[in-house]
């Protein structure tokens, strides 16, 4: 299936808008925040650092970095996408916060510009991932360090009483849907891959018991997707879904999922 993120502008203007509606109102979500934080915690940036944030859709890890490294400092939130950057810079922030289209195969930074960067939930959508990480590589400075953010849907663990069918959902989902769902357990060997002299790695496990969480409305798409896309019938959709829609109503829905937060050092 067509990733609609590996350039949003090429989708109708509504579509393009409705994506960046949504990524940037599930950055309020507490898994998602948690995330996030955990990212810019791990990353530790300093006053004075000048950082990029590669892939940054509508903004939401650049504001975290922007307070951080304060006005002797400067974040260029980078991103392929004109719609998500018009949404982001309508989102405000302070003057040393800035927006850039651009196009991660070729950064249009001269070598050494950055104390480091942070790159979220984006790697697994990029084109050609290595040549983004061998330009990330290129225009941070040596000792630099690159915060990588992304989750792994091979390691949903979902409660349901069909296994059988739980899987094949949930794999179909995982190897067809928008992006390669894989990379967070291929972020390091990629990094290396790329370059980067070390890749250290930070696990963190999220867990979604009730509909305020990402996890129950990603799981119920995933039923939805696999009935448009003729994964599976509607009997099939009507049980699966419908026991999901009883565990949340009982207290009962469990799902977790590993994201992982590499920090790569040049
Ligand atoms: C899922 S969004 C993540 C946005 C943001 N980092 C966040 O966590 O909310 C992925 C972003 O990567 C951008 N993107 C995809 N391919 C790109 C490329 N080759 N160069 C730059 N940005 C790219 C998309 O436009 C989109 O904004």
């Amino acid at each position: 299936m067509k990733n609609p993120w590996i350039d949003p502008d090429r989708l109708p203007p509504e579509e393009a808008l409705s994506l960046a509606r949504f990524i940037n109102s599930r950055a309020d979500i507490p898994d998602q925040s948690q995330a996030h934080a955990g990212l810019v915690e791990v990353l530790s940036p300093q006053p004075g650092d000048q950082l990029l944030d590669f892939g940054c859709g509508t903004g939401v890890i650049a504001r975290r970095l922007a307070p951080l490294v304060g006005e002797m400092g400067e974040v260029v939130g980078a991103d392929i996408s004109r719609v998500m950057l018009d949404f982001a810079r309508s989102c405000g922030g302070p003057a040393h916060l800035r927006y850039e289209q651009i196009d991660g195969a070729t950064l249009p930074f001269p070598d050494d510009s950055f104390h480091g960067g942070a790159m979220a939930r984006t790697l697994l959508h990029v084109e050609n991932p290595h040549a983004t990480l061998v330009e990330l590589r290129r225009v941070v400075q040596p000792g630099g360090r690159l915060g990588i953010l992304e989750c792994d849907w091979g390691t949903l663990a979902l409660d349901h009483s069909d296994r059988a069918l739980t899987r094949r959902i949930l794999d179909w989902r995982t190897d067809t849907i928008d992006g390669n769902n894989w990379m967070g357990r291929q972020v390091v060997g990629r990094c290396l891959a790329a370059g980067w002299a070390r890749a250290d790695v930070h696990v963190l496990v999220t867990v979604g018991r009730d509909a305020t969480t990402t996890h129950f409305g990603s799981v119920r798409r995933c039923g939805d997707l696999a009935l448009q896309n003729g994964m599976i019938d509607q009997s099939e959709y009507d049980g699966w879904v419908g026991e999901l829609d009883s565990r949340l109503a009982a207290g009962l829905f469990f799902a977790s999922i590993n994201e992982y937060i590499v920090i790569a050092c040049k």
